[in-house]
């Protein structure tokens, strides 16, 4: 059976005692829920492999409760790792920086680097603090399908593989946090776009910063920069089409069983298509309110018997960028 835990302070230490003995606790976050288990276990490291059915070469993103446990697990002398930990954590920003010998090969897949991030959810932190252990965490969803960003999807995905879910209730972001490697002090970039865009980064760092897409097809893996960015991920079992902003619409009339998704609520294609199934990211085109809705929705539209999920992409600009990528990785064939 699972055990939801709550906030409760029994139920942290709870939580905590796990963490400490081995175990694996699915833990809540501001972006999505995670996997997590102490970093230097490899045992328990490799049951998150395990229960994700994750490749190996994949690295897991630490997370860590304050600057000073970054320290001990990376090398943290750079202005900008100082600049960015001020500017951005606790909050959905991840660092890569070049690891130190103590963190084991198996979470950073075998690389010189290692990536941190400093959780901004209550929760996720006061679970940190109580444990004091670096806590390795993947997003909580099996290797490929649509990442979790309520306690129930994560039930959903392994019942009982996962016996302990803390909840945290709905994730604030909805989207995995922004990836930015700055391994390398003479450039930073961005590989995986998230909640902190490049325009924040850029306002707050003072520094221009490029998202570098990495392109792979799945059996390119091992030469990959960062090897979760593959281009098929995220995806529902059901088929999942994106078509461009407002153009939902021109597609009405498929013969299939189709889920038609817009990013708002729209009159003009709620005339136009009345007798479809349709469904809407959020009611006025918040792109934060689409962020944290999205993966919800393709979830509750993937239990459902439709042929086809037929999506309308976000504005390409801003959070939109994130959201697009999420979405065109969930269309990938
Ligand atoms: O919001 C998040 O980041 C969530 C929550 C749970 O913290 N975690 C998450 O982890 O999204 P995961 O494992 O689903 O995605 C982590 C990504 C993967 O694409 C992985 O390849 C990349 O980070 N990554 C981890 N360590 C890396 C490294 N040393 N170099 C390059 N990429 C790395
Ligand atoms: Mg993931």
């Amino acid at each position: 059976m699972n055990r939801f835990l709550t906030d409760s302070q029994e139920d942290i230490e709870r939580a905590s005692n796990l963490l400490q003995s081995g175990e694996v606790v699915a833990i809540p976050t501001e972006t999505v829920y995670g996997l997590a288990a102490n970093a230097f276990d490899e045992q328990a490291v490799a049951r998150i492999f395990e229960i994700k059915g994750r490749p190996l070469i994949d690295p897991l993103i630490v997370h860590v409760a304050g600057f000073e446990q970054a320290e001990k697990l990376a090398i943290c002398d750079s202005e900008l790792i100082q600049a960015v930990s001020r500017a951005f954590w606790p909050g959905p920003l991840t660092v890569i920086l070049k690891k130190q010998a103590c963190v084991p090969d198996l979470v950073t897949a075998g690389k010189d680097t290692v990536a941190i991030r400093m959780p901004g959810h209550p929760l996720a932190h006061q679970i940190l603090a109580a444990c004091q252990l670096p806590l390795a965490a993947p997003s909580a969803n099996p290797f490929g399908y649509v990442s979790p960003t309520r306690p129930e999807h994560v039930r959903d995905s392994f019942g009982t593989k996962v016996s302990h879910i803390v909840d945290g209730g709905p994730c604030q972001n909805g989207l995995e946090s922004t990836i930015l490697d700055i391994s390398n002090e003479s450039e930073a970039i961005i590989r995986r776009p998230g909640p902190i865009t490049k325009e924040i980064l850029r306002e707050k760092l003072g520094v221009d910063v490029e998202f570098v897409r990495a392109q792979h097809s799945a059996d390119e893996t091992k030469s990959m920069v960062s090897p979760g960015s593959l281009k098929k991920h995220y995806s529902p079992q059901t088929r999942l089409k994106l078509v461009e902003k407002d153009n939902l619409h021109t597609i009405v009339g498929d013969a299939q069983k189709v889920a038609y998704v817009s990013c708002r609520r729209s009159a003009k294609f709620e005339n136009i298509a009345k007798d479809c199934d349709r469904f809407w990211l959020s009611e006025s085109g918040d792109l934060k309110e689409i962020g944290r809705n999205v993966f919800d929705l393709i979830r509750q539209l993937d239990r459902l018997p439709f042929d086809l999920i037929l999506i309308e992409k976000a504005e390409n600009e801003g959070l939109g960028i994130t959201i697009n990528d999420r979405l065109t990785r969930a269309a990938a064939q």
